[in-house]
């Protein structure tokens, strides 16, 4: 296989600005503290964080004739990544936020969707897009044209050629299981939050949740729990739940795309689930400390090194799922 990781979906353009906590009375301003530009997205980021942690990568999906996709592109490739299957989508803006982030990381954002929609990855493309060793679908129910039926189509093709699927949503409801269900059969790793899971399900326990998808096809579920942590749980039996790091929060915008590239890089290294799961958490970790999505990530040694020495929260969520 030629690269390490493909990861295809959603691309965004994010201008964040920090800390926020309310829009500005009538044509008023409120002067903040930091400004900053960022490629977003559960492809972008994941993209992103993994080229800094060494993978060589792809990146898929679509941008506007526009700025920001110029922005987006230039950026991209400042990364070393291959961006050969990157789509101008004729007549679209690319996928673009702006995102207030609140003094404690919370990220509250105004999107505008775009190019992620109309992007689509035909049969000439489709051979060099799943030509990787981890090919990642990153925001499944936001890729209109790919949701429907194409997505799965490629991660059968890709599991055939050898490649491990990995897949994270965009999903609000139940609404959104359509795009997501046809995907599940071809999918070694899905890793939605926990959130998201239980708003496509209506199920509200952490074994049942995984259950359900497990039911349908997905090899191994590993939901994201936020500031409480993750939950791992394969076909095989194994299950566990594991705390996310104590850090000083400063966005928590791109954990869960940041956790995808840093579990991208734990299969590419054959780590063991345990230190895969702590290894995507320390990657997620690092991201809450900065502003924008993989600002705060800087090299596979960095995450490594932090996640030896940084503690783990307690938080009584955690201690009751470990209980
Ligand atoms: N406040 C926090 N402190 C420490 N770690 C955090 C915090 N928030 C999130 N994380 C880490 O990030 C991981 C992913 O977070 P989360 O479940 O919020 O993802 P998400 O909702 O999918 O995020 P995104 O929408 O950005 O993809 C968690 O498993 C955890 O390890
Ligand atoms: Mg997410």
């Amino acid at each position: 296989m030629t690269l390490d990781y493909t990861a295809m979906g959603f691309i965004t353009f994010d201008c964040l600005g920090w800390p926020v906590t309310a829009i500005p009375e009538g044509g008023g301003t409120t002067f903040i503290d930091d400004l900053t530009l960022a490629v977003s997205g559960a492809a972008g980021t994941a993209a992103i964080a993994a080229a800094k942690m060494g993978l060589s990568c792809r990146a898929v999906g679509g941008v506007g004739p526009d700025m920001m996709g110029d922005w987006v592109l230039q950026r991209l490739n400042q990364f070393g990544i291959d961006t050969s299957a990157m789509q101008r989508r004729p007549g679209w803006r690319t996928s673009s936020s702006i995102v207030t982030t609140r003094p404690d990381g919370a990220r509250p954002a105004l999107h505008m969707k775009g190019a992620t929609g109309d992007f689509f990855i035909d049969d000439d493309l489709a051979p060099q897009v799943i030509d990787a060793r981890v090919v990642h679908f990153g925001g499944v129910g936001l890729m209109t044209r790919m949701d429907e039926g194409r997505n799965a189509e490629l991660a059968r093709r890709a599991q055939a050629a050898g490649a491990i699927t990995t897949a994270d949503i965009f999903a609000g409801s139940a609404a959104d299981m359509p795009a997501v269900a046809s995907i599940l059969p071809y999918t070694d790793y899905f890793m939605p939050s926990i959130e998201e899971a239980h708003a496509l399900t209506g199920r509200h326990d952490l074994e049942g949740t995984a259950a359900f998808f497990i039911d349908k096809g997905v090899r191994c579920c590993v939901f994201t729990l936020g500031q409480d942590g993750a939950y791992y749980h394969h076909q095989n039996g194994t299950r566990f739940t594991l705390p996310a790091y104590e850090v000083p929060v400063r966005c928590t915008c791109g954990c869960g795309d940041a956790f995808d590239a840093g579990f991208a890089v734990a299969l590419i290294r054959g780590m063991d689930a345990e230190t895969a799961v702590r290894f995507a958490q320390a990657t997620a970790a690092l991201n809450a400390t900065g502003l924008g999505s993989q600002a705060g990530v800087e090299d596979f040694d960095a995450t490594w090194a932090f996640m030896e020495r940084t503690p783990l929260r307690r938080s009584p969520a955690t201690l009751a799922a470990v209980a």
